[in-house]
């Protein structure tokens, strides 16, 4: 297949900007042109200056500083022969028909043959975009409809005409997957494509109904949310996120556009309120506020807004009975006999029988619209998983006492359900009423199909050991947010010695958001209570001898995070032989957050790595000083990229982009690493700075007080912190070996494990999820 080595986009706005930062992450040169400007004398300002602000927002756009040099700015007046040896043109202009009709005529003129244009509309047609291009165009082109922001939102809803060549849409698709870790759903040419046309009803019918049901939006937020599996952003909040002033053009572009008879219009109401909030400047989070503000006169309260009156009040936390009594059961929310149930009835019901209604207009497959959902508005379940939650024939009830139209798709299920397991392979219901196999692109693996049709190797309340084929093991997490305790550690051990004797290599990976928060400190916490001292020495213990068997297990052990891996989660990946980390990896060692160094091997490894990776002056000092720097500020690498820049990861380390690949590519790298493995040699630590270094890097925390820029316990745990990465009582002949280092953590943790200021610590954060600084 052609492959895309080099990118165009033009328009540098909220999206153009962003989708060139994202092409850059994948390492691609791309260039970024947009209008010249009236005034001023760089001609190309508007590009670049996009690219500064990049620079600086967030959540960053680029996932390293470094990324930003390949992207070029220029203009559309002198630069458009940059363009000439682009693979890839992307437009994403003002959403407006004769601008980027006139724009491709001049692009036309200058791409080289055989490369792909692209729209990134949300609204205008295909069929629309290229009326009058000749088809030497049409047949390069499609529309790649990203979502906002492009870095993080994994879904890229790509429309073809008919005249367009296959291979364009299957080498952007390819391209898309596997370098910017996008999941391409392939959609028809109609209004909105899948995600915003079923997002936008939701989100109206989330709004239109709270005043039919007199709920207020804090109610609205708890019940269309979390028991739906949906972000706990619910409607309001989400509204807030994307911008007020955004809505009405959406919907209004959507509406015009579709035929008279099609359900969206019963979505479509005025709301005084509304219109007036964003006629104020109320449009959400980049205006002066939204249906929630902080309203910095009142002492920064947080206030809500009363949609009815328009004034607006303190926000009220709310419980909201109907959720807590239908618990798991969703259709129980859907009949609870309150003004919430009915609203959890009206706008889901209706939601989930557009969705239906959407299949053969929109897209063919129910597994098309479930992923757009998950992917473009991050819901837990896609609409046809909460259709069989509710029961198929349940939902049909719902919706027909409800006097909405019953989709032939829904009545094809009837009786059924969308998805079903068969052979331990999961199934879809196509519009022919027959199941198919639900096809994973090509190359990917999931454990969760794994899963399906395995049992575990081992497994215990915490973690379980999986075959994923091929002589590969997989270690899995299972805890609460993937916390390491004394069970993961006993599975871990056990697994190290059953892969020993039956596999080849161990990938450790799971499948939730985060690979792993750290230990769990509630247990610590629990003992420290009762003054079981000995029995978190053990566990301390227990997880730097783990953690060292892994390091010399001899058989390669792959990490393969993806989301957080903190703490102890950090500190196993630092103890894996090699590391193929998703893009998306936020690596960090935060132990000083409450109130403990790093005790599972984390000071050890940071010195030695900063020590012979580092490319440091030479010196006892620079490595530790650096180790000290990332450790007592509880740095996070914000992505994979910047992991290596903290030497979180090595510079050999893999990355994924998609995070579907994850699996494979650290099994694929596991097995790769088989025929060379060899435990690693123990590092020596020689010529460590000792009490001096010790002392030196004492000051530096004093005078960060002095600052007001640590507090009390920051200087105590940083001052133990110090002597143990500077080798504690060490003098400057003295050599220290891994296990002097893990003999100076230990000590260090216990010490600091019985101050009340680190048990308050710990408490805060298991009370609130934040640091205390005290
Ligand atoms: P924007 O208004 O932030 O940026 C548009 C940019 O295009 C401006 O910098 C403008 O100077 C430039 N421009 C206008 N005419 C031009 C021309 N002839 N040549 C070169 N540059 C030109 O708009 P935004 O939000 O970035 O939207 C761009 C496209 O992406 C639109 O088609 C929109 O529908 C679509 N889109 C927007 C999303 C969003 O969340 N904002 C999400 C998905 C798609």
């Amino acid at each position: 297949m052609e492959r895309v080595a080099k990118v165009a986009v033009i328009g540098a706005g909220v999206m153009g900007a962003s989708i060139a930062a994202h092409v850059a992450n994948a390492g691609v040169p791309v260039v970024l042109l947009d209008i010249v400007p009236k005034t001023g004398d760089d001609r190309s300002a508007i590009a670049r200056g996009a690219i500064e602000k990049l620079l600086k927002a967030d959540p960053a756009p680029f996932m390293t500083p470094a990324a930003a040099k390949l992207v070029t700015p220029g203009n559309t007046e002198d630069d458009l022969g940059l363009l000439s040896d682009c693979d890839w043109i992307v437009e994403a202009v003002v959403e407006r028909l004769d601008v980027k009709q006139a724009l491709y005529a001049r692009l036309d003129a200058v791409r080289k043959p055989g490369s792909v244009v692209s729209s990134n509309t949300s609204t205008i047609p295909l069929a629309r975009l290229v009326e009058g291009l000749p088809e030497r165009f049409t047949q390069d082109f499609i529309i790649t409809h990203f979502f906002n922001p492009p870095r993080y939102m994994r879904l890229l809803e790509v429309v073809t005409g008919p005249t367009t060549r296959p291979d364009a849409a299957a080498m952007i698709g390819d391209f898309a997957d596997r370098r910017l870790g996008k999941s391409v759903v392939r959609c028809k040419d109609r209004p909105g494509f899948i995600a915003n046309r079923l997002g936008v009803f939701w989100l109206q019918a989330g709004v239109i109904e709270s005043l039919e049901h007199f709920v207020t939006i804090e109610e609205a937020d708890v019940v269309i949310g979390r028991p739906m599996g949906i972000p706990k952003t619910g409607v309001f909040g989400l509204l807030d996120l994307v911008g007020l002033d955004l809505m009405p053009h959406v919907v209004g572009s959507m509406a015009g556009a579709l035929p008279a008879d099609d359900l969206f219009h019963t979505v479509r109401k005025p709301v005084p309120v509304i219109e007036r909030m964003i006629a104020d400047g109320y449009t959400g989070r980049k205006g002066k506020g939204g249906f929630y503000r902080l309203n910095r006169e009142e002492g920064r309260r947080k206030e809500a807004i009363d949609l009815v009156t328009g004034v607006y009040r303190p926000e009220r936390k709310t419980r909201v009975d109907a959720v807590e009594e239908a618990g798991r059961s969703l259709e129980a929310l859907l009949r609870h006999d309150s003004p919430h149930g009915r609203y959890a009835r009206a706008v889901l019901v209706k939601t989930l029988a557009y969705a239906a209604l959407l299949i053969g207009d929109a897209v063919d497959e129910v597994d098309a619209i479930d992923e757009a959902m998950r992917l473009g508005y991050n819901w837990k379940w896609g609409p046809f998983e909460l259709i069989d939650r509710i029961g198929v024939d349940a939902f049909m009830r719902l919706a027909g006492e409800m006097g909405l139209p019953i989709a032939p798709i829904l009545k094809t299920a009837a009786g059924r359900s969308f998805y079903r397991v068969e052979d331990g392979k999961r199934e879809v219901l196509g519009l022919d009423g027959a199941y198919r196999p639900l096809v994973r692109p090509e190359g990917v693996v999931m454990l969760e199909d794994i899963k399906l049709a395995a049992e575990p190797v081992l497994k215990n309340g915490s973690a379980a050991l999986w075959d994923i084929g091929d002589g590969v093991a997989c270690f899995e997490f299972t805890s609460k947010m993937n916390a390491l305790d004394p069970d993961t550690l006993d599975l871990l051990g056990k697994s190290l010695k059953v892969v020993g004797q039956r596999f080849k290599a161990m990938v450790v990976y799971n499948e939730a958001s985060n690979f792993s928060v750290g230990a769990n400190i509630g247990l610590a916490l629990f003992a420290a209570n009762i003054a079981s001292w000995g029995q978190i020495e053990l566990l301390v213990g227990a997880g730097q001898l783990t953690y060292k068997q892994v390091k010399y297990a001899p058989f390669p052990v792959v990490g393969a995070p993806s989301g957080m891996a903190l703490g102890g989660g950090c500190e196993i990946l630092l103890h894996c032989h090699a590391v193929q980390a998703h893009a998306e990896t936020y690596m960090g060692l935060v132990e000083v957050g409450v109130g403990v160094v790093p005790g599972w091997g984390g000071c050890k490894e940071m010195v030695d790595r900063w020590r012979t990776l580092g490319r440091l002056p030479k010196g006892p000092m620079p490595a530790v000083g650096k180790a000290f720097e990332i450790i007592s500020t509880a740095t996070v690498a914000k992505s994979a990229a910047e992991a290596k820049d903290l030497l979180f990861l090595r510079p050999t380390d893999g990355i994924t982009m998609n995070r579907y690949r994850l699996l494979a590519d650290a099994k694929a790298r596991a097995l790769a690493m088989v025929a060379e493995h060899k435990p690693p040699k123990p590092p020596v630590f020689e010529w460590m700075p000792g009490p001096s270094g010790a002392a030196a890097m004492g000051l530096a925390v004093d005078q960060f007080a002095k600052l007001g820029k640590a507090t009390p316990h920051d200087v105590v745990v940083g001052t133990e912190l110090a002597r143990v990465l500077s080798g504690g009582e060490a003098d400057l002949i003295d050599t220290l070996s891994e296990d002097d280092m893990l003999a100076l953590e230990r000590r260090a943790f216990m010490t600091l494990i019985r101050k009340p200021a680190t048990l308050a610590r710990v408490e805060h954060m298991l009370d609130t999820g934040k640091p205390l600084r005290n």
